[in-house]
Parts: C-alpha cells; structure tokens; sequence
C-alpha cells in the first residue's frame, strides 16, 4: 500500500487510500532486466528556455503529449501520459518496498540522480512520438525574472500543455514566490524577483558549498528513507510545486502532492530546471562537484525506454548531462551577483 506523501508538511489534510496502483508491472526476474546503454547520438538535444520558445516548438511540444496522452487510452502502455506520472508516484509514494524498506527519492541524494534519469526516458519517448531525435523539454527558468511565472506555452486552456488542477491565482504572468509555502504575500512584483534571486544565491552557493549539502544526505541500500534534502530540493523546488498546486483540491493537486505531480506537464518543465542546477552549481566552482560516494554512484532505478523496453540504469552515468545526449541553452545567471 502507498501513503500519499504530501510535497511539505504545509498540506493539512489527511491523505486519500492510495494502495499501490501507481505500480507499473514488476518483471518476474528483476535481476534479468538489462543496464541501459545510451544508444549512438548524432546531435544534442538542447533543452530550450520555455518562456522563450517560438511557436513552432510550441506545436511540436504539444502535439508530442497530445500522442503521449492518446497512449492512455490502451490499459497498460508505459509510454502512455499517465503511467510516466505513475512512475513519479510509484517511487515517492511508498509504493515500493526494499529489504522491507519503503523506497523514497526525494529527502535524500537520490533527488537529483532520479529525476535526471526520468525526465531522459520522458524527454525521448516524446521525441519519438513526433519522429525528432533531437526533440528537447523545455526548462522553466524561474532562477531568471523573465522566467519568474508560468510559462505562457502551458497556460492555454486547450492544449495538452495545460493542466486545470492549478492555483488560478498564479495564472496570467503572476510572479511566482521561489519560497512559497502555501502564504500569499503582497509583496511588490519587483521585491519578489530581486528576493528569489537572494534566494538562489543562498541556496547555490552560500548554503552549498559542498556536495552534501547540495545533493542531499546519504541514502545507502538498507537505511530509513528520506535522511534530509539537499538546499536545491528544499528550496525553491518544493516550493514551485506548492505555488503550481491547486487549493481547491484536497491534496495540492496535480503539483502540489507527489503522486500526482507528473499529471501536469509543468512538472517536467520545472524538473528540467532544477536538474539545470545541478549543472551551474558544478560551474560554480570550489568543491562543488559530483559525490564520489559509491553507494551513490552504484545506486539504481528502472525505467522504460521509447522503444517500451525496461532498463536499469546507476546513478553513475547520469553524471554528464552531455554524454547523456542533452545541454541547456545558456541563460544568464543573475543570481551569483546577488550576494546579500
Ligand atoms: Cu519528484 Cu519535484 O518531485
């Protein structure tokens, strides 16, 4: 049985029965499943800025969740919208037990490595719905204040894009509060950015100048789940998902609650943001480098990949996000000038 976690204690009501349906089926021999190997790349996918994507991006980006959503329709499709959000589910919310241990991704190390792994799979399941190897998720740059709202492209009522469980109230170019926690502030629009960018500078540099701190506390096979979060996970990732939530539903969904969080397209998009971090905070310099922990490195998760094949993949080659086959498009980075 799964007990639905929320995001952040801010949440007070008590969770739904969830059971386990978020599980995809088990494989009978787990340990038959194949390690991934990264298949023969011509170019990298460049993953775009969204609040500066042009509309021809738009349509294709639209088009491949409007396929990925049809999948849907067949009882069990891995590739299908649902079960890529189930994926989110099955590894957050207890779904999955080791040595009698429920499996947590999230209040530990395994926050960064995990959701860089999913959005991969996510990202070229997508790009093969629409024939375009080179397809690339946008990432939500709300480190900058010209990404500091919604992007526009997922505020569309009508597109596959958009998602109705959403706080209305943060709809329409609203300056999102990096350290949200479920209060409103009246805050003006201007103080708001100039504190997200303090905020960014705390939580990259002045708080994280080492990879513990960073990537969250160790988490080896066999250990209680969720040991603490990295400064990144805490804040502003929690937060953003708090702020895209609705409250007019029970649990914060879809953004608000993790078993529900991958039902928003936005999840992908703030994802692919934070795992952004993960590369500047390497820039940054110092000490500010991978783990070399091996219980880190040798940690592993399944997935299915485009072709509906599952896979294991470790934790230590997702370190280079280039050999993985993608990159950022550059954005400045305002907030290293914002030393309190
Ligand atoms: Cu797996 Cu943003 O949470």
């Amino acid at each position: 049985a799964a007990n639905l976690a929320p995001i952040a204690s801010a949440s007070p009501i008590p969770p739904p029965d969830l059971k386990s349906f978020c599980c995809p089926p088990v494989p009978d021999d787990m340990d038959s499943v194949p390690y991934y190997k990264f298949p023969p790349m011509t170019k990298l996918r460049i993953r775009p800025p969204a609040h500066a994507a042009d509309e021809e991006y738009v349509a294709k980006y639209q088009l491949a969740t409007s396929r990925m959503k049809e999948l849907d329709k067949d009882s069990f499709d891995p590739l299908g919208f649902k079960q890529q959000a189930n994926i989110h589910c099955a590894y957050c919310n207890g779904a999955y037990k080791v040595g009698g241990k429920e499996l947590q991704v999230h209040f530990s190390w395994l926050f960064f490595p995990f959701h860089r792994w999913y959005l991969y799979f996510y990202e070229r399941i997508l790009g093969s719905l629409i024939n375009d190897p080179t397809f690339a998720l946008p990432y939500w740059n709300w480190d900058h204040p010209k990404g500091m709202r919604i992007p526009p492209m997922f505020d569309r009522e009508g597109s596959s894009l958009y998602d109705d469980k959403r706080n209305q109230n943060h709809r329409n170019g609203t300056i999102i509060d990096l350290g949200h926690f479920g209060t409103e502030v009246d805050t003006p629009q201007l103080q708001i950015m100039t504190n997200n960018l303090t905020l960014m500078y705390r939580q990259m540099v002045t708080n994280a100048p080492c990879p513990s701190q960073f990537f969250g506390a160790a988490y080896p096979l066999g250990t209680e789940p969720k040991p603490g979060m990295g400064t990144i996970e805490n804040i502003p990732h929690t937060p953003v998902h708090i702020w895209t939530g609705d409250p007019r539903q029970d649990n914060g969904e879809n953004m608000g609650n993790f078993y529900s969080a991958g039902l928003d397209p936005l999840f992908y998009c703030h994802h692919a943001n934070v795992d952004r971090m993960w590369d500047e905070w390497k820039l940054i310099g110092g000490k500010r480098r991978d783990l070399s922990n091996k219980d880190w490195l040798n940690s592993e998760f399944f997935f299915y990949d485009e072709n509906r094949n599952p896979y294991r993949v470790k934790v230590r080659d997702c370190l280079d996000s280039k050999k993985m086959g993608f990159s950022y498009a550059p954005m400045p980075t305002p907030w290293r000038n914002f030393k309190p």
